[in-house]
């Protein structure tokens, strides 16, 4: 591996702490939301009861609160965290975007790409699309645990919805859509219409995140065995080090 322009390395602080935290708990709920959400797609064949199915929405959806607090966090921490956590400087776009894009991909091919403090312009790409994924799996996420077990933020006008307006319907929230003579039909079967593509999203969701966070630590990997800057330890504490001068 070639490595011009070396000079002794020097570590930079780049990450705040609160995009440190935001990252592992995100890993933390993200992997734990995949392993309960992989078990209720396949609930049938597993064998699980219809009460162990909502049982373990429950238990999804309340990893889910974590994870969406977690999120509009970060989001909110783009407007007012440190440097390197912000939105200008996570997603692609910017002056000389596409001059950088290309002076890193021609640097990367030839095993010389130039060093960045924080994202790269390729990692740019990969963050922004990771960032909408998990926002767009919220949303759907969060209108799912509405729809399914009348939970907050919208379970009460799903509920509403459900029984017909004017209806005692606090009784639904939390339970099981089975108690079916508290129901209105047209009214339930038309919030069910209404359910069905946030359901088909929230899975197709699923997939393209599966994807996204295997090229994400593939991309991570290949740069930190590249690049020798701490990168995945960066993480931990917040330091990474460059041995030539950081275009940011
Ligand atoms: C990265 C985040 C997430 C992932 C990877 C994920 C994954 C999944 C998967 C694979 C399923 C099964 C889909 C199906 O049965 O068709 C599912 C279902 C569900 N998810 Fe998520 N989810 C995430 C976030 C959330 C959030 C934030 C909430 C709400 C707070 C949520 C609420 C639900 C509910 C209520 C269901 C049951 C839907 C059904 O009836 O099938 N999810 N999720």
């Amino acid at each position: 591996m070639k490595q011009s322009n070396s000079a002794p390395r020097q570590a930079y602080k780049v990450w705040d702490r609160t995009t440190r935290i935001f990252h592992w708990l995100n890993v933390i709920c993200v992997l734990l939301l995949i392993v309960v959400g992989v078990i209720i797609l396949n609930a049938t064949m597993l064998g699980v009861s219809p009460e162990g199915k909502v049982s373990l929405k429950i238990l999804h959806v309340y990893i889910g609160y974590i994870f969406t607090l977690n999120l509009l966090w970060r989001l909110v921490w783009g407007f007012v965290g440190g440097k390197y956590s912000r939105w200008k400087s996570i997603l692609p776009g910017g002056k000389d975007y596409i001059k950088q894009s290309s002076a890193y991909v021609d640097g990367f091919r030839k095993g010389d790409a130039p060093a960045y403090k924080g994202h790269n312009p390729l990692g740019r790409i990969m963050i922004a699309v990771m960032l909408f994924l998990l926002s767009a799996q919220m949303v759907t996420g969060l209108v799912l645990a509405g729809t399914d077990l009348y939970f907050p933020p919208f379970g009460h006008e799903f509920a509403e919805w459900a029984t017909g307006a004017g209806e005692n319907h606090s009784m639904l929230i939390g339970l099981e859509p089975g108690q079916k003579e508290m129901l209105d039909p047209e009214g339930y079967a038309s919030m069910r219409e209404f359910r069905a593509p946030f359901v088909e999203i929230h899975e197709i969701i699923f997939y393209l995140l599966m994807l996204a966070i295997v090229l994400h630590v593939a991309a991570v990997v290949i740069t930190e065995v590249r690049e020798r800057s701490g990168l995945v330890s960066a993480m931990f504490s917040g330091i990474k080090y460059l041995d030539k001068k950081p275009v940011d």
